[in-house]
């Protein structure tokens, strides 16, 4: 049987999942069924469905598909039964007859929900919020976790349990609203003995919010020395001015382009590249203003921030001392993609989040324009926690 590649309807099922969640907490909250915390409406269950748990166990994601389907259909009938008089047996009937014949899943697609399990972190994953979030993490949060995220801080030998390691899959598997409200409210073992400390009373929600965003540029630094990012990372919001203008907002100055920055600094101020139609380029300077006016043709756009440096630098996997020359990709989605390292060609190689798994055979011919091909080709299909993104 040739049906369509299961990611095609878990991506639609896992949408459709997320959607009808947060479409029911909306209604509850709108109808004032639902209360709030944290400043968005509060999950009212213990319990979610579990989309991680779908994403792996493809039978049992069917299983409520099909179910979901089933049950839709028997509404229709009881709705055919109420309008029509002369079918109400039969609809009825049908009704009754699909939501038994329905293939019920197990309690195995329900996972522990928490208040916030729903919330959208609303930093919007700017620069500012990543340097915010870098303060608090080293003053809060590195003496356990490590100064490098890897969890081998000074403190976690003294610990119950050894803190995880955020170079690694963990803050892709969790939705953001449940890391949150694990570092807002802490987190207990078995036994109830507190394992992570809550922080709700020590750190306002938007330093919570920001200390995920570093979080996740630390996973970025850590995972490129290994090979790869161990999760998709979007470009940081920022302002971008170009040439005297005033400053616009990245998304505006995008416009659905794929995106090239280029570090430059004094040291690499004659080597700011011309402005190419394959992308928009991007330069970041360690004091956020272009470096010297430039020539007819080169490109003139900056990240008018002191912060990119340091936050571009990082997601590169590389020191601010030695960023200068440094270029990334994002594609047209905003997703970052590939880094190219002063002075070498691009290659596959350069490639740092690929959607499909890696070649383990000989790369292909490089070069810029295949890696553009492959980008565009085999887009980021995020699906973190089990929510789309
Ligand atoms: C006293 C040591 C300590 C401090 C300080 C600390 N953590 Fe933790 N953290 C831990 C431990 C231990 C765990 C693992 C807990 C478990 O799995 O039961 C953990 C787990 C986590 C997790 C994973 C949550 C999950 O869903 O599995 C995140 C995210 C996290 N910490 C973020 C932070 C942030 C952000 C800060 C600073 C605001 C911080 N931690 C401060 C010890 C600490």
């Amino acid at each position: 049987m040739s049906g369509p590649p299961p990611t095609v309807w878990l991506n639609a099922l896992l949408g459709f999942l997320q959607w009808a969640q947060h479409g029911v907490l909306v209604l509850l909250h709108t109808l004032g069924l639902a209360g709030e915390v944290h400043g968005q409406p509060a999950w009212p269950w213990e319990v979610r469905i579990a989309g991680e748990t779908l994403l792996i166990d493809l039978g049992q994601a069917r299983q409520l598909g099909l179910t979901l389907i089933a049950v839709a259909l028997a509404l229709l009938a009881v709705l055919a039964a109420l309008l029509i008089r002369r079918w109400r047996a039969v609809s009825l009937g049908v009704g009754a007859g699909l939501l038994v014949v329905a293939p019920w899943p197990s309690s195995v697609v329900l996972s522990p929900a928490v208040p916030t399990s729903f919330h959208a972190s609303p930093t919007a994953f700017t620069l500012q919020s990543i340097a915010q979030g870098t303060r608090v993490y080293n003053t809060a949060c590195a003496s356990c976790h490590g100064a490098d995220g890897r969890g081998e801080g000074p403190l976690a030998a003294t610990l119950t349990r050894w803190p995880p390691t955020v170079v690694g899959p963990l803050l892709g598997r969790r939705a953001d609203g449940e890391l949150f409200w694990h570092i807002a409210h802490g987190m207990r073992d078995a036994q109830g003995t507190v394992t992570m400390p809550a922080f709700t009373h020590r750190l306002s929600d938007a330093d919570i919010w920001s200390a995920l965003d570093y979080m996740k540029v630390l996973a970025a630094s850590g995972g490129v020395r290994a090979g790869g990012w161990p999760l998709p990372v979007a470009m940081p919001t920022l302002p971008v001015r170009c040439g005297d203008a005033p400053p616009e907002t990245l998304a505006a100055w995008r416009n659905g382009q794929r995106i090239r920055v280029v570090a430059i600094d004094a040291a690499s101020a004659d080597r700011i590249p011309l402005e190419d139609p394959r992308f928009q380029t991007l330069l970041i300077t360690p004091d956020g203003t272009l470096p010297s006016p430039t020539r007819a043709f080169q490109a003139h756009c900056v990240a008018a921030s002191t912060d990119a440096w340091n936050v571009f630098a990082a997601l590169a996997g590389t020191a601010p001392q030695t960023f200068s020359g440094t270029q990334l990709l994002a594609d047209r989605n905003g997703w970052l993609r590939a880094r190219g390292e002063p002075g070498t060609a691009w290659s596959d190689a350069d490639f740092l989040c690929t959607a499909a798994a890696r070649e383990t055979a000989a790369p292909r011919a490089g070069g810029l324009d295949s890696l553009i091909a492959r980008m565009d080709a085999e887009p980021v299909r995020y699906v973190k926690g089990g929510f789309i993104h």
